[in-house]
């Protein structure tokens, strides 16, 4: 039995992930990925923001309906918002209503007029306060599950986000999410915000502390596992990393992470993670939204080998130069690109698996053809393998 303390990874593809300029998603297509989540085996789905439009509402709707999950619903700190996400989540079988109000002086201050929440900023803080402790207490009157997200919790002063803390756990939120909305802070930074709210909030205990990380410097997935050496245990992720402008923290690195480096620490997730490259892919196809070749973990290179020196290594033991197998994650097998850096060593594996055996002389004809081959192109394929081999050298072995 493992005695690791378990990290819980909470899906926001198709809420945040759905805010991804350009990716827009049809109820059905939602669905879809809401299955293969759950063949993923995550904790939460969060489904999306049914108080912003028919079609969010809807898809809340209907994955409520068929998902054995906790599904999650956005709401903002209003009644009315309240009211639309428990109406589109009430049929779930584990509900969870997620409401939020920005906590930063800079989003205070921009965002709320004088009339409606004071004239200066500690009136204006107050009123924040105020309402999110009245939505969160609101909320309970309807749902269980109630998790309270202080936006832009990264750029808010400590003081007050252990006092909001303390407040809407008291009003009687479940999780509490500290969201580093604009990707600002910096690792050592977030994790020692963790670790302070732990200090501070006296009644920290009786809640999950959750983090929702941007990646607008690309420290996503290195702030949220900074959070969790620090006490957060949910991660709120994305997969391929989609959502507002450069993103969320990615799923599959955050999941991969505690995997592959689980000598470092007492964490593990529940993900399933040989189902991480189909639900990658499923995700880029149906939002339009294309994996760059290089990403960790699920980029068409992530087990790729190109030079003969990697080649080489790689075909006498894999752990030369993988730190994880393709297969952990769903990954057919690893690719050996032939191309113009490939060795000797690396053009016969691929004959051999193809059925041509060379050895000798008759390699290093091969050798050099396909050397000039390589030149002209950036990848070898397997059928140009077939062409160049042609009927003058050595026929496939039966
Ligand atoms: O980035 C953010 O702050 C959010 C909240 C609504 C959780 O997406
Ligand atoms: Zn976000």
């Amino acid at each position: 039995m493992s005695t690791k303390e378990q990290v819980l990874i909470f899906d926001t593809t198709l809420r945040d992930g759905e805010q991804s300029p350009g990716a827009s998603l049809s109820v059905q297509e939602k669905i879809e990925i809401a299955r293969q989540l759950e063949k993923l085996n995550v904790d939460i789905i969060e489904a999306g923001f049914p108080a912003s439009s028919p079609l969010q509402f809807e898809a809340v709707q209907r994955i409520s309906e068929e998902s054995g999950r906790t599904v999650a619903a956005l709401s903002r700190a209003i009644e009315r918002d309240i009211d639309e996400a428990w109406k589109a989540l009430r049929s779930a079988r584990r509900p969870r209503i997620h409401t939020f109000i920005s906590t930063s002086d800079i989003h205070i201050l921009g965002k709320f007029g004088h009339e409606r929440y004071g004239r200066t900023l500690a009136e204006k803080r107050q009123t924040i306060l105020d309402m999110a402790v009245r939505a969160v207490a609101y909320a309970r009157t309807l749902c269980d599950d109630i998790e309270f997200s202080a936006e832009d919790a990264g750029r808010t002063d400590p003081a007050y986000l252990a006092e909001i803390t303390e407040a809407v756990i008291s009003a009687g939120a479940a999780t509490v999410n500290i969201p580093d909305t604009t990707g600002y802070t910096w690792p050592s930074e977030f994790g020692k915000k963790i670790a302070g709210l732990r200090e501070r909030v006296t009644n920290i205990d009786d809640a999950v502390i959750s983090v929702h990380c941007h990646n607008d410097l690309g420290l996503a997935v290195a702030n949220t596992i900074s959070a969790i050496e620090h006490g957060a245990r949910q991660a709120e992720c994305s997969m391929n990393g989609i959502g507002e402008r450069a993103g969320n923290a990615s799923l599959e690195e955050i999941v991969m992470a505690l995997k592959v480096r689980s000598d470092l620490h007492d964490y593990t997730t529940g993900i399933t993670t040989r189902e991480l490259y189909n639900t990658s892919r499923m995700v880029s196809s149906l939002t339009g939204i294309i994996v760059q070749p290089n990403k960790a973990i699920v980029g068409d290179n992530a087990f790729s080998h190109e030079s003969g020196i990697h080649q080489d290594g790689m075909l006498k033991n894999r752990q030369t130069y993988e730190v994880m197998t393709p297969e952990s994650v769903g990954v057919p097998q690893t690719h050996i690109v032939l191309g113009r850096h490939s060795g000797k060593h690396g053009l016969q594996a691929r004959l051999d698996t193809l059925g041509y055996r060379v050895a000798g002389e008759e390699l290093e004809t091969v050798y050099q053809r396909f050397v000039d081959v390589a030149d002209k192109k950036k990848e070898v394929y397997d059928d140009d393998l077939r062409v160049l081999m042609g009927d003058e050298l050595s026929k496939p072995v039966e």
